[in-house]
């Protein structure tokens, strides 16, 4: 890897934050040089053992000198502090989602080209070492053209876990609708083929009654969320997200000469191989009908394999440092970061109207994305109001009060707590 500079870089937010802790490196040319959190106390102590500056107030932050700013803060809450620190002159690298609502990234959008600087949405799925050969694969024509393809992101949780996560009634894990964490499934379909979202269809799994393990929570939207997307190219994608037991991520791409995926078996490393399928009649001369291999990172193999989310991070940290450096947008610029959060927003809106198919705009184009710039439709509840939507297809469940009691009792032990040091809501 040869670098021309260290992008030095300020993180805001200290529980998936952390993790960038890890990716500042001589390697990536990173250097972690500011941390900002609300929680005072967790900032001492990180303090002490990193030696980073710390800050409790946003503004405060922006004003160190740094290159750039990562977004681990709130899920609905990054388009603001994107848009103040590309204001500040920071380039930015934001956590999912990209924004909560069309108007805020139609501002979003609208920013970074008035700023001229690099944004890029935090998205690591696509540089797994299984998607990464999938995309190799798919742009040596292995599978011919993209005609189907399918992205699950399902992350069952326990009681327990979840409320450690969550703390606070309206903590964003309470109530965001299970159609908005959609990127992780998207993102990896998108990279691979190439192709973008032009038309979204939303459905549900409702809340669960009978879920005892989610009784013990304040869960209050819904089970699951199934996707259904017609790409620029007219493929047909189904993606599927959230709460489902049998947690997992996996890509199914189908082209018209062959069909590759990775695997579903031998528990949570079982997904690391990749299973291309070529018919006998069109499958190149001497391979196999059917190929299940573990491939490698095809560059950077040993210190990939060492980072976390198999190697996701690594690259992703790689790739945004390498924007910064050569001031150019990444794959996951600005443009695709607020199309995949349009496309969990406009799911839940065709969840809620029954199914029927929503445009997503080119927010590229200022004709099309103009007519969203007033479209502050929300299932925040600090946005709650006439017009605005519950964080379930069935309304505002009232979670039982035995799982009120229970996530209590977890956020009141801040050794529970995996991050995240104040009960957020009421
Ligand atoms: N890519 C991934 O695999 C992955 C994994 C986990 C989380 N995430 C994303 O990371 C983001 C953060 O999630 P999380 O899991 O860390 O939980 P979280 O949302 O509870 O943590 C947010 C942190 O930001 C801090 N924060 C909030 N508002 C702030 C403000 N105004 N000023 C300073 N600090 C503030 C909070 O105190 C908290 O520590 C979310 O967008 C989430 O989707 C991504």
């Amino acid at each position: 890897m040869t670098q021309q500079r260290t992008v030095r870089v300020g993180v805001v937010g200290i529980g998936r934050g952390l993790a960038f802790i890890e990716q500042s490196t001589a390697e990536l040319g990173i250097e972690l040089v500011a941390l900002c959190d609300t929680w005072a106390e967790r900032l001492d102590e990180i303090n002490a053992e990193h030696g980073v500056a710390t800050y409790t107030d946003y503004d405060a932050f922006l004003e160190h000198d740094m290159d750039a700013v990562v977004l681990a803060n709130y899920f609905h809450q990054h388009a603001p502090f994107a848009i103040r620190a590309l204001q500040a002159g920071k380039h930015v690298m934001s956590e999912t989602a990209a924004c909560m609502t069309m108007a805020e990234g139609v501002a979003l959008v609208r920013e970074v080209e008035r700023s001229g600087l690099v944004y890029m949405l935090a998205e690591q799925y696509p540089y797994m070492a299984f998607n990464q050969e999938m995309k190799r694969l798919y742009d040596e024509g292995a599978v011919g053209e993209f005609r189907y393809g399918e992205g699950e992101y399902i992350h069952a949780m326990s009681a327990q876990f979840l409320n450690s996560i969550s703390p606070g009634v309206d903590h964003w894990r309470n109530w965001l609708p299970v159609t908005y964490y959609c990127s992780h499934a998207l993102a990896p379909v998108m990279h691979i083929t190439g192709t973008t979202p032009k038309s979204v269809t939303g459905f549900v799994v409702p809340y669960d009654e009978g879920d005892a393990e989610k009784a013990r929570t304040v869960r209050r939207m819904d089970t699951a969320g199934m996707i259904v997307l017609t790409m620029d190219n007219g493929a047909l994608v189904k993606l599927l997200q959230y709460d489902l037991r049998g947690g997992g991520h996996w890509v199914r791409i189908h082209g018209n000469r062959g069909l590759m995926e990775n695997t579903r078996i031998g528990g949570h490393h079982g997904q690391d191989r990749v299973r291309v399928w070529r018919e006998t009649w069109e499958k190149p001369d001497g391979v196999p009908e059917e190929m299940v291999y573990k491939p490698d990172f095809p560059q950077h193999n040993d210190k990939a394999s060492k980072s976390t989310h198999f190697g996701g991070d690594f690259f992703m940290n790689l790739i945004f440092a390498d924007a910064v450096r050569s001031g150019t947008a990444p794959y996951f610029d600005v443009y695709r970061g607020v199309t995949m959060a349009a496309v969990g927003i406009l799911a839940y809106r065709s969840a809620l109207s029954g199914g029927a198919p929503i445009d997503v705009p080119d927010f590229r184009d200022e004709a099309e994305r103009a007519a969203y710039e007033d479209d502050h439709w929300s299932p925040d509840p600090a946005a709650a109001g006439p017009g605005q939507p519950a964080p379930s297809v069935l309304g505002h469940v009232r979670p039982p009060v035995a799982g009120r009691e229970y996530a209590e009792e977890v956020w009141a032990d801040q050794d529970e707590l995996m991050y995240g040091g104040k009960v957020f809501g009421g």
